[in-house]
């Protein structure tokens, strides 16, 4: 087995050279929250933060702090404006570097102030290479409604891996950190009732068709680092929608 995918849950794990897994499995609700730190040596970036709760936030604060000091992450990416996502900003607030830099969707970019967050926002367009200081490229695709109006997701060229936010998350009875035989029926169950337009989900799709992909790691659920296309296809497949 590949040495990156041994891991402990209750701790922080590395998922590929310098990408972690900072989050927890909320094994009663059948859901997990998985926030991702990117340690690029001059840069650190924090995706989609979570939770404010304190049984979810101390969790994810214990794992970043094991991983990175927090006074040198100095970007978090808000894929989207939700609570999930953006409600801990405040919290890391107060441990991360006082310059850090939030980079969000324009379309969510005014909802950062509903979560009383304090640091500069800066908004990325569709399909903006954002080069870090080593020259590392990490790519926004936007996925407009998928789920909300500005929604985006992460490319990180050097490892091929996609934050993709809500997009390929699933809700898990058995949850395991990586894809297993059960994934894509958690992926369905999650991803069907949450999106509303096939129009939306296809055209993001599209997008993520043309970048060579090796991993997916997503906000809820597992990370896929196998049969992706399968996954892709499944998407396609979605019946999304129906509560219409
Ligand atoms: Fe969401
Ligand atoms: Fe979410």
């Amino acid at each position: 087995m590949n040495a990156f995918k041994t891991y402990d849950e209750s701790k922080a794990h590395e998922i590929v050279e310098g990408i972690y897994w900072v989050g927890f499995a909320d094994r009663k609700a059948g859901f997990s929250n998985n926030p991702y730190i990117l340690d690029d040596g001059e840069d650190v970036i924090l995706f989609d933060p979570g939770s404010r709760a304190p049984e979810h936030f101390n969790i994810v604060k214990e794992k970043v702090c094991s991983v990175v000091e927090p006074e040198r992450i100095n970007y978090i990416v808000a894929h989207h404006q939700d609570p999930d996502i953006c409600a801990a900003i405040p919290l890391f607030e107060e441990i991360v570097n006082p310059r850090v830099k939030i980079i969000t969707p324009t379309r969510a970019a005014p909802f950062m102030r509903y979560y009383d967050s304090v640091s500069e926002v800066i908004t990325v367009e569709d399909g903006e290479p954002f080069s870090l200081k080593s020259g590392r490229i990490l790519t926004f695709v936007h996925t407009p409604y998928v789920h909300f109006a500005g929604s985006m997701v992460t490319y990180d060229e050097k490892t091929k891996t996609v934050f993709s936010s809500d997009i390929f998350g699933g809700f898990s009875i058995d949850w395991n950190l990586y894809a297993n035989e059960n994934y894509l029926e958690a992926f369905k169950a999650f991803t069907e009732p949450y999106l509303g337009s096939k129009l939306a989900l296809d055209s993001a799709l599209d997008k993520l068709e043309t970048i060579a992909i090796e991993r997916i790691c997503p906000q809820h659920g597992s990370i896929i680092d196998k049969d992706i296309e399968i996954y892709m296809q499944a998407a396609r497949e979605l019946e999304v929608g129906t509560w219409v």
